[in-house]
């Protein structure tokens, strides 16, 4: 602690807060947008950045795409690539010098993060588990646990829907699909939590700290665990990657720790607010929710606005690997650029009346919510699943669900979504036969 290269990080984050700072008190939109605290409804600012033109330069030294064609034509850009440790403030999390080559960041060390040809090489690996067959054969599992779920909630009373519900459905539908014991569910929360939040760009050497640690803990967990499936394998990815052969030879274990850990927590810590934000968007807008119980068959083209008006990753990063001139702005070699995905899925040119919820708009599936090109969102038709399931069945079970408290939102910038939505049931739950719908005494 206390080294010369952290008193030089830290000088470099509290020059880079202290700017960012400054901008953001002078109004800068996207200052504000990765400013101190994470703004309650930063759509009006993704406007004001749009309105500078689909890709703008920011002060920062930021390339900025918040038009619809401007963040989809990067993102299908192979001369657009994704950096390795791609952070805003270029600080990393690895303290101790061999801490790279020992501990694995499952969002820094693995296919998120990689370019092809590796990167193609091992999403080929897993992408199998997520086919359309193997999500057929998935969503009667899914339903069995969304209405486990619906069955422990508190009977009659309030409940928060995200801890009691929007978690819980994909932390099982995960922790199944890796063969990992929910009742550590704990745990996984923590983890997606720290790790998800660095997306924001790590700003103090204590959450530099807690995150290391947070590495730390998981490489040794899973580094436990692939020995155990080794000596004794079950019917999960986790064992199913232990047998795989790359070239003739096993995969290393760093990898399949990445590739693991890169689902487990991209895995539930996105889905949980597109469940929690498409529950509360429903129960805002009492005509679509009408619309959607009533006609269930729409449930496709519901999750789909819902991942466009309550976007749930709201930005990503890449670099191009040559100059490249997008919309009359020239984008130099290795600039970082920030794919505003929440600002494109807002875009009137694409969506009109763009901040209206409104679940029978003919072209909500245009979102880019699951971003695109060689990237795109391997767990997306998973989590259409799970929210599918969820909003549905937790709407069937409650048809009189409502709000129960003040909302309050996550305080990260770019993962986006409740943090707590209290509601209450207003009847008893409606038993699995749909019988005994009563009034609360
Ligand atoms: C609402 C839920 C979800 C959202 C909004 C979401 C969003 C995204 C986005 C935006 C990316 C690409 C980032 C980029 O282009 O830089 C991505 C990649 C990824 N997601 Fe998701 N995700 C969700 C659910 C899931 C689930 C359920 C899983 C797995 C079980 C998953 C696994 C992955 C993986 C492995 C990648 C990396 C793909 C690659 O780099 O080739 N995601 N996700």
């Amino acid at each position: 602690m206390g080294t010369a290269r952290e008193s030089g990080l830290a000088a470099r984050m509290l020059a880079m807060r202290a700017l960012v700072g400054a901008l953001a008190a002078t109004g800068d939109p996207m200052a504000r947008v990765l400013g101190r605290r994470a703004l309650a409804d930063p759509y009006p600012a993704y406007e004001r950045i749009r309105a500078r033109g689909p890709v703008s330069k920011h002060v920062v030294g930021l390339h900025i795409a918040a038009s619809h064609d401007a963040a989809k034509s990067i993102l299908r850009d192979p001369r657009f690539q994704v950096e390795p440790a791609a952070d805003h403030v270029g600080v990393d999390w690895n303290i101790r010098p061999d801490d790279e080559r020992t501990l694995v960041h499952p969002m820094e060390q693995s296919i998120l993060t990689m370019n092809p040809p590796r990167h193609t090489e091992l999403r080929r690996l897993v992408a199998p588990w997520f086919s359309p067959k193997a999500l057929r054969e998935r969503r009667s599992h899914v339903e069995r646990m969304v209405d486990e779920r619906l069955d422990a909630l508190p009977r009659g009373g309030p409940f928060d829907l995200v801890e009691d519900f929007a978690i819980r459905v994909p932390i099982s539908v995960i922790c199944a699909l890796l063969g990992l014991s929910e009742a550590e569910h704990r745990r996984f929360v923590r983890w997606g939590t720290a790790l998800t939040g660095t997306l924001d760009g790590m700003r103090t050497l204590t959450e530099r700290r807690r995150v290391r640690a947070v590495v730390a803990e998981m490489t040794h967990y899973f580094g436990a665990l692939l020995a155990q499936r080794a000596r004794d394998p079950g019917d999960d990815l986790i064992s199913a990657l232990l047998q795989v052969e790359v070239a003739g030879r096993p995969l290393a274990a760093r990898d399949i720790i990445g590739l693991v850990g890169l689902i487990l927590v991209a895995g539930f810590d996105t889905t949980v607010n597109l469940i929690a934000g498409g529950t509360y968007a429903l129960l805002r807008h009492p005509e679509q929710r009408r619309l959607f119980m009533d006609e269930p068959e729409r449930a496709t083209d519901a999750v789909n606005e819902v991942l466009r008006y309550e976007t749930p990753v709201q930005f990503t990063l890449r670099v191009p690997r040559e100059p490249v001139s997008l919309h009359g702005v020239d984008v130099p070699s290795n600039a970082m650029t920030v794919v505003l995905l929440a600002a494109a899925n807002r875009d009137p040119e694409v969506f009109a009346q763009p901040h209206r919820f409104d679940i029978t708009r003919p072209n909500s599936h245009e979102h880019l919510a699951f971003s695109a090109g060689i990237h795109y969102c391997l767990g997306a038709g998973l989590a259409r699943v799970e929210a599918e399931v969820a909003l549905c069945r937790l709407l069937q079970r409650f048809p009189r669900l409502t709000l129960a408290g003040s909302v309050r939102y996550r305080r990260t910038r770019n993962i986006r979504g409740p943090l707590v939505l209290p509601v209450h049931p207003r009847l008893a739950p409606v038993t699995k036969s749909g019988q005994g719908i009563r009034r609360e005494p």
